[in-house]
């Protein structure tokens, strides 16, 4: 782990023992690492025309100057950003500014190691230190920058390790880890639990595991825990937080082919951002009212497996025709939703998940699909998406699109009946509108498309840790 702090020191008078940063307004491909006869390190580093630089650009490059220094074996490196230089993003505040580097120094720095035995090539960056004279506020910002992003690589670890590893009971123990000496509570609900909820889609979709399902749910009540008055009168409604949790996904009897298997440990990315963000607003001590849930299976293959052509029945009384075994993301999540709005009635429900390959299809990597009736919640999500830098974009949830889902033997099915691939990011989103709320705002975000970086990102290979920043963002400000 780095070390981020803060220095009220210029960066000429900092101990030689750092690596000088300097940004220069030269072409982003410009970079220089000098060592002037003194024996100080300077690393010179191409920005382009600060005065152009949007929030997207500036984010990539505060990651940059993480991964040159990871590139250069640097151990310890000094930054000053001097940020009244980068005019496009007045606008955004200087606490906007601060959180954001805080976030992207420390969503850069992460590197992924648990698996390594002896992994000399690389010396890990210890220490980044960034000048200037900070307000309180400033500060504040730069610290909360710091835990978002640290809970953001605490959702990477969770997700980067293996099926094996991070079975439903494994994944129960990581949540209670990551909540450790916070005031949130977790609550497991285990296999007998789960059956007397009659979570049937649930339990049908970790049927063939030999760890069985569990739902976790994370209570975080910086408002206030409403009581029995406050229920009655609909006061101090939770914000709802879904995670898918599939620990791991084979497909199912629909097993899927090799090439697309062994990146499926990841396909509880939601459930984890989930948790990340649970940690990072009680880490924050953010007063809001928020309630997860993550609905944890693992998709195995055995003789106990549910089968193409099943019925099961969820907790809302829906029976759901199993026409293929691969889209058990939305099994779990349509329990979890109907659980969440049964017992805490919530203000407002959004779910992440790793739900469609078709999202990738539609979107590329670059951003989630948000879907959602609600026009004022796609705008809130796509501007914090913006803001946060988990971004998203908007896909439809017409009605047009339910017809596909009726079943002839059972109320729906899981997929479209006549197997079609189209549209098939819409069509689980579809499936979950079945199980939403009804009078609740509620929006699915198909994270599938940003559960891995690519190169672009500046990241470390594997988990994206989205979407952390763009939830904490949205607790922070919903109203
Ligand atoms: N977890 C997968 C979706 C996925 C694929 C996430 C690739 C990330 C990367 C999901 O459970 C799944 O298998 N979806 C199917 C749905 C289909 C059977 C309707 C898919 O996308 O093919
Ligand atoms: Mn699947
Ligand atoms: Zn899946």
């Amino acid at each position: 782990m780095t070390k981020i702090t803060l220095s009220k020191k210029p960066l000429a008078t900092l101990d030689k023992k750092y690596c000088r940063v300097v940004l220069t307004e030269d072409k982003t491909t410009w970079h220089r690492l000098v060592e002037s006869k003194d024996g100080i390190l300077e690393y010179k580093m191409g920005t382009g025309k600060r005065k152009n630089l949007d929030r997207r650009a500036f984010r990539t490059i505060i990651r940059s100057i993480v991964q040159s220094a990871k590139a250069h074996q640097l151990d310890q490196i000094a930054i000053e950003l001097n940020i009244q230089t980068y005019t496009a993003l007045d606008s955004f505040g200087s606490e906007w500014l601060y959180r954001t580097v805080a976030e992207n120094l420390q969503l850069a720095q992460y590197e992924f190691t648990k698996y390594k035995t002896n992994d000399t090539g690389k010396t890990e960056l210890k220490e980044i230190v960034v000048c200037g004279e900070l307000t309180t506020s400033e500060k504040k910002a730069f610290e909360t920058g710091l835990t978002i992003g640290e809970s953001a690589n605490l959702t990477r670890d969770i997700a980067n390790t293996s099926g094996e590893d991070m079975t439903p009971s494994k994944l129960t123990t990581a949540a209670k880890a990551a909540l450790k000496g916070t005031k949130a509570s977790v609550k497991v609900l285990g296999a007998s639990e789960i059956k007397a909820a009659k979570m049937g889609l649930l339990e049908a979709v970790g049927k063939g595991a030999s760890d069985k399902p569990k739902c976790i749910i994370i209570e975080w009540w910086g408002a206030g825990k409403p009581t029995a008055a406050d229920k009655k009168a609909g006061k101090k409604r939770p914000i709802a937080l879904i995670g898918k949790g599939i620990t791991y996904d084979t497909g199912g009897l629909n097993v899927k082919p090799s090439g697309a298997m062994h990146e499926m440990h990841m396909d509880m990315s939601g459930g984890a951002a989930v948790i990340g963000t649970m940690r990072a607003i009680a880490k924050l001590g953010l007063k809001k009212n928020v309630v997860a849930c993550i609905p944890a299976a693992e998709n195995s293959i055995s003789a106990d497996s549910m089968r193409a052509g099943d019925i099961a029945t969820s907790m809302s009384g829906q029976t759901v025709e199993i026409l293929h075994t691969d889209a058990e993301g939305r099994m779990v999540l349509a329990d979890a939703m109907t659980y969440t709005e049964k017992h805490y009635a919530p203000r407002v429900m959004l779910d992440a998940a790793t739900l469609t390959g078709a999202a990738l299809a539609a979107l590329g990597q670059h951003a989630s699909a948000v879907l959602t009736k609600d026009s004022e919640l796609q705008d809130t999500l796509t501007r914090l998406g913006e803001e946060s830098g988990d971004l998203v974009w908007p896909l439809p949830l017409w009605d047009e699109y339910k017809s596909s889902l009726k079943s002839s033997r059972a109320d729906i099915s899981n997929i479209a009946t006549n197997f079609s691939r189209f549209g098939g990011c819409i069509e689980g989103g579809t499936f979950l509108s079945f199980f939403a709320p009804k009078k609740t705002p509620w929006a699915h975000i198909d994270i599938a498309p940003r559960m891995e970086s690519i190169p672009s990102d500046k990241l470390a290979k594997g988990a994206a840790g989205e979407p952390v920043r763009l939830l904490v963002a949205f607790v922070e400000q919903y109203t």
